[in-house]
């Protein structure tokens, strides 16, 4: 692959919410993902990460319920679970008499990252081979329940799904901020107020275009939540809702400390 290539992939990624009822080749996906792994970089090349593989339709089912009900997880035939895991790390340095380590918050955010950058990588390989993916961003709100679900060890935790699948549709490209928003020279550059309107112009034209063309049921809700533009969307009850995310990140830290990823000493005093 040329760069040429790797270009057209990214301008052709799309995610993916309606598939074909055909089975993906598991020997396919193991593939893509021991070359993906390979072809990611990894903190210390500790390899902090697991890859749970879904595709008996109950556990689907399951799933999909822990996924608030998101209709492809169960349509998909493949849902991959990524997760940050140092729980085989830290085994291996007890059998191997090393200091015990990799249980605090830097550790949870090494393997959290190795686990993300190895999503991505995967995604991307996948997409090379004509398959459909979509991220599943409720795994962060049901981080528990799924966890206990694919039964995860202690210092062990699920960061992002993925499904996967044939496409069963051809989605029209989304916009993204223009690189003026977020690519700054030398220092950061702050966004004035008339900046902020030009950076997001064509996203609020877009993005309210488009949640209002999914029909009247949501031009009802908008009016309901008293939701006149995009920005109101997203933090109205409606859609990232504040207060569900604040109780839902209050669990996430108590998660956290309870499957150990929250260890800390204080400094040993002489
Ligand atoms: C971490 C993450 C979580 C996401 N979670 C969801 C999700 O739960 N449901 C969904 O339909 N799309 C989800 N998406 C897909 C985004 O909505 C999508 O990437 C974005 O709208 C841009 O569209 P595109 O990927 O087609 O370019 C997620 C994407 C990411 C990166």
């Amino acid at each position: 692959m040329n760069a040429d290539d790797f270009s057209q992939l990214m301008r052709a990624h799309r995610s993916v919410r309606a598939y074909r009822d055909q089975a993906v080749d598991g020997a396919l996906i193991d593939r893509v993902l021991t070359e993906a792994l390979q072809g990611s970089s990894s903190s210390g090349n500790l390899n902090m990460v697991s890859v749970i593989k879904t595709s008996d339709v109950e556990r689907k089912a399951r799933l999909c319920d822990l996924h608030f009900g998101q209709p492809m997880v169960l349509q998909a035939p493949l849902v991959l679970t990524f997760c940050a895991d140092s729980h085989r790390t830290r085994q291996w340095l007890a059998q191997r008499d090393a200091r015990p380590g990799f249980a605090d918050f830097i550790s949870w955010h090494v393997s959290s990252f190795d686990a993300i950058i190895l999503a991505q990588t995967t995604a991307l390989a996948l997409e090379s081979h004509g398959l459909g993916i979509c991220y599943m961003g409720t795994t962060l709100h049901s981080m528990g329940a799924i966890a206990d679900y694919l039964g995860c060890p202690e210092n062990c935790l699920p960061v992002t799904s993925m499904v996967v699948g044939w496409p069963a549709e051809a989605p029209a490209q989304r916009d993204r901020l223009p690189p003026a928003a977020w690519i700054h020279s030398e220092r950061y550059q702050r966004p004035d107020a008339s900046e902020i309107d030009v950076h997001f112009a064509e996203r609020e034209r877009r993005g309210r275009e488009r949640y209002l063309a999914m029909g009247p049921a949501m031009e009802q809700q908008w009016r309901e939540h008293g939701v006149s533009s995009l920005a109101q969307y997203y933090t109205s009850k409606i859609k990232y809702d504040p207060d569900q995310f604040s109780l839902d990140s209050a669990a996430l830290e108590a998660l956290l400390r309870e499957r150990g990823f929250m260890v800390s000493r204080s400094p040993v005093s002489d």
